[in-house]
């Protein structure tokens, strides 16, 4: 009884509202290029959430034939996975370490983070990405795009479609967003922060909170 009451209650409310509202109730601005949310997306998950957000990008990518999520690990695998879930489709995640298994047949990028200051090689295996493959890029946060340009490459390399990529947080005062539309690739983030000053949450469109 209280599960269908909690249901219904999400169900007058959209993905987005519901992701915005989870954001500004449990986001924690850790300064003004950095929003913590670790309590449902990078460490704690809520699965919840995560399943309303699969069936969002699934259906802003329901004109494509997608027969693969792409993602890299760790934080873009909960979403990702629910998306897959959604469509039926298998969902590949890149490594950002060599596995014990995984060591040729590899389909391999560079990625900086400018915010950690490393850079990682990600691969994914030959395996399980093809040219007869459409795939969808899914991955938790868009800051200066490294990680998404990394698996843009990737797909590249496999000869596979790019039917786009989403991002469940796009910080959209940094350059990622248009780094990725510049490469021709569509893009759907589905909340925008306009910024983080003063401690406060403003999404693109709207009041700081
Ligand atoms: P980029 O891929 O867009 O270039 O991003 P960047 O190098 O700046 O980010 C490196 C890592 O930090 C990525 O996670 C990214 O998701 C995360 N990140 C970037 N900005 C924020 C932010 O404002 N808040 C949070 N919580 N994370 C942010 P990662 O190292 O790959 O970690 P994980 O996927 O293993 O969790």
């Amino acid at each position: 009884m209280y599960a269908f009451f909690i249901r219904t209650f999400e169900g007058s409310k959209t993905q987005v509202e519901l992701l915005k509202e989870k954001i500004r109730q449990d986001g924690k601005v850790l300064s003004e290029e950095v929003l913590k949310v670790d309590s449902f997306l990078n460490h704690q998950i809520d699965p919840v959430l995560m399943q309303e957000i699969g069936k969002e990008f699934v259906a802003r990518f329901s004109d494509q034939n997608i027969t693969k999520i792409v993602t890299i690990e760790s934080s873009g695998i909960a979403p990702a996975t629910m998306a897959g879930l959604i469509l039926g489709v298998p969902v590949v995640f890149a490594r950002k370490r060599k596995s014990l298994t995984l060591t040729d047949h590899l389909y391999s990028a560079k990625v900086h983070s400018f915010t950690k200051n490393e850079s990682n090689d990600i691969s994914v295996s030959k395996d399980f990405i093809s040219n007869e493959d459409t795939v969808l890029l899914i991955d938790d946060f868009l800051a200066n795009g490294q990680a998404a340009l990394g698996l843009i490459d990737i797909a590249e390399q496999a000869g596979a479609k790019i039917a786009g990529v989403g991002i469940v947080i796009e910080k959209a005062f940094q350059p990622g967003g248009e780094l990725i539309r510049k490469a021709g690739i569509r893009l759907e983030s589905l909340a925008e922060l306009q910024s983080l000053q003063d401690g406060k949450v403003q999404f693109v469109g709207e009041e700081a909170f």
